[in-house]
């Protein structure tokens, strides 16, 4: 503790680069050759003329696959990376390319059919959204999400009026969620979400129903994790968004990662791709 006072600081010893963009921790999450397949059961034979389910039907074939047939989904073939702690990750993609499917696997939602996820930390994908009730009002949902996240009630209550305040709300705040605008809702699972400071926080789209003012503030929020040496994982379709919000892009494009890097050269090429094949 001698030390403590020592001020004297050689320009040379600070790091080098700008600190919310340089300084990176040790890994947070590792993804090892992943494999997700989704198998989708009740698939026909072909050839076989399509029969209209009722319920007897159903009934009968509870738990059962007569048909013998189940489409397989590759959504994820093979993804492997390494995420550390100071790092906000975009994750872009086409449509179907397997974005959320991977995040859900981080997030321990989905079980890897091969491979392997390593996660330090506790993950949280903007997970409140499914604990959340329509029926209740704004307020209640805070306590749930809140407890959900694994913060106590007295904790809820403490941060409640920040996240009323961000999430921007006002007194809609006491109306149930179901009157909410998509962006409304949106907002109240992104101000929830992050309440708790998570270690690895992953935002499925959440941003893109936001307005410019919602969109400064989550940016801000997003770089208050990373400083406390979070992970952020932000999917978006927004490039503009990832590019505000990123230190680092991943390229998802039929389940697996085309490009993994800086976000410039990453969405420029993209960008140029999704022209490319919208010409053809
Ligand atoms: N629950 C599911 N059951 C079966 N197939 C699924 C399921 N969820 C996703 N898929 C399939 O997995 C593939 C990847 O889907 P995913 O939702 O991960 O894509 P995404 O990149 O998030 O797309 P988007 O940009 O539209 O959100 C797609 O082919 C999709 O049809
Ligand atoms: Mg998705």
């Amino acid at each position: 503790m001698d030390d403590e006072f020592d001020y004297e600081i050689d320009p040379e010893d600070l790091p080098q680069g700008t600190p919310t963009r340089g300084e990176l921790g040790a890994p947070s999450v590792m993804v090892n050759d992943l494999h997700v397949t989704y198998k989708v059961v009740g698939a026909r034979k072909r050839g076989a003329t399509p029969v209209k389910d009722n319920m007897l039907r159903k009934f009968l074939r509870r738990g059962k696959n007569l048909t013998g047939g189940y489409t397989e989904i590759k959504a994820v073939q093979g993804v492997s990376f390494t995420a550390r702690h100071g790092e906000s990750i975009g994750v872009i993609g086409t449509n179907g390319s397997g974005k959320s499917t991977l995040l859900k696997a981080i997030a321990g939602l989905l079980q890897p059919s091969q491979g392997e996820i390593y996660v330090s930390g506790i993950p949280s994908l903007l997970g409140v959204s499914a604990v959340l009730m329509r029926d209740l009002t704004g307020e209640r949902n805070i306590m749930i999400g809140g407890l959900a996240l694994g913060l106590t009630r007295q904790e809820v209550e403490d941060r409640f009026d920040e996240i009323v305040e961000f999430s921007g709300l006002g007194d809609a705040i006491y109306l149930p969620m179901k009157t909410y605008s998509a962006g409304m809702g949106a907002r109240l699972r992104f101000a929830i979400s992050t309440a708790a400071t998570p270690d690895v926080l992953m935002v499925d789209e959440a941003l893109a129903t936001g307005d410019a003012a919602f969109r400064e503030r989550s940016r801000e929020r997003i770089d208050e994790i990373r400083q406390h040496a979070g992970t952020v994982f932000i999917v978006a379709h927004s490039l503009a968004s990832i590019k505000a919000m990123c230190t680092r892009v991943i390229w998802m494009d039929k389940g697996v990662i085309k490009m993994d890097g800086d976000p410039q050269k990453v969405t420029a090429a993209y960008r140029k791709y999704t022209k490319d094949s919208a010409t053809k």
